[in-house]
């Protein structure tokens, strides 16, 4: 789906992010499977990950990232009209984990509902809340990627254990005023006959969580990752093609490349398909492992605080994930 089409452009006024204090290094993953730091860093370049509390759910990560992005866009949780979060760990089945962030940070005004599509989730909530923008609806959005991924994973399985972390990160969605800056447009993929090569096959109507599905541990991530690992490197690559062809634009004609941080190769794959050097792709999977929906909002706000990121530049967000799902959106920042 191309997006673009109407005069009115959504731009991003404001970003944040949270992350859990609690870091779990690849030291002591050693400890806990048969693993090490080496095969880690040089297959994944993940170094270290965040873990929630345990009093901590993915709307108490979602409020923090929330209101940081509320402040750096000067405003206050009462001039939201829309809340959507993307998640594949929600407090609960219902009520929506976005109306418990409305309720924690007190949007009385505001609608609210969940979004899942896997670590592609931002993507597509940013996507919407574009859409909510540019068709008058809404003037103001909130969209929220925010996991608690590490409640969901198998603590003895080291193909999975080692990938994922918690985290949120956000971003406050207005009209713009100048025609040349915000969201130039947006790509959505999907391929459900990929279903099961990542997913958590119980816990839900599929497989309720019996005591056979909690103890066989069927409720956790399972993952045919070499077979993902190729199909993300592909999907992506034809998602580059189609920003650019979309846009008219050359591979050098993009500042920055803010992808999903599934894994340091194939975030180098991307690059090098944009011909970009690395110093201009925004990494954060060394420290922040796979936070799912949570990743280009953590990398982005990162960015952008970081000075990294500045006012007329073009910035490409991409996410592969479950589903199997893919997309981008480029930004006039
Ligand atoms: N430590 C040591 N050895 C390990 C570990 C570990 N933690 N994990 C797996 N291995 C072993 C495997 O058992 C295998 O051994 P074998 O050859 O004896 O069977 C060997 O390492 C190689 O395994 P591969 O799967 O071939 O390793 P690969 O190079 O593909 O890296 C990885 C694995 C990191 C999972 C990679 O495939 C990947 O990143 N895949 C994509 C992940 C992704 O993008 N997911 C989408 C988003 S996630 C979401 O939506 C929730």
């Amino acid at each position: 789906m191309k997006t673009g089409i109407m005069d009115v452009r959504t731009r991003i006024a404001g970003t944040g992010s949270y992350l859990p204090d609690k870091i779990l290094t690849n030291f002591d993953l050693e400890k806990m499977v048969d693993t090490t730091d080496e095969w880690i860093v040089s297959r994944s370049g993940i170094r270290e990950r965040r873990v929630a509390a345990a009093e901590q759910a993915t709307s108490d990560l979602a409020t923090e990232a929330g209101r940081n992005a509320l402040e750096m866009a000067a405003i206050g949780p009462e001039d939201l009209d829309l809340i959507i979060v993307a998640t594949l760990t929600p407090d609960h089945f219902f009520p929506s984990t976005a109306g418990l962030v409305q309720r924690n940070l007190g949007a009385t005004r505001a609608a609210a509902f969940d979004l899942e599509a896997a670590c592609t989730g931002f993507i597509y909530a940013l996507t919407v809340g574009d859409l909510f923008i540019r068709s008058g609806s809404f003037r103001t959005v909130l969209v929220i990627g925010a996991e608690v991924l590490t409640r969901f994973i198998d603590w003895e399985d080291r193909n999975t254990c080692v990938l994922f972390g918690d985290g949120a990160g956000a971003a406050v969605m207005k009209p713009s005023d100048d025609p040349g800056q915000g969201i130039l447009s947006t790509h959505l993929h999907s391929d459900g006959r990929l279903a099961d090569m990542l997913m958590a096959p119980g816990g839900a109507s599929r497989m309720p969580p019996t005591h056979e599905v909690v103890e066989k541990k069927l409720n956790t991530v399972k993952m045919r990752g070499n077979e993902v690992f190729k199909i993300a490197v592909t999907k992506l690559s034809e998602v580059v093609d189609e920003v650019l062809q979309a846009n008219g634009l050359r591979e050098d004609e993009i500042d920055f490349l803010v992808p999903h941080q599934a894994n340091l190769r194939i975030i180098q794959a991307t690059a090098r398909k944009l011909r970009m050097p690395m110093e201009k792709v925004i990494v954060t999977v060394d420290r922040h492992g796979n936070t799912s929906a949570a990743s280009v909002p953590l990398a982005l706000d990162e960015a952008v605080r970081g000075g990294r990121i500045k006012r007329g530049d073009r910035v490409l967000l991409e996410a592969f994930g479950g589903g199997l799902t893919w997309g981008a959106a480029l930004v006039r920042w």
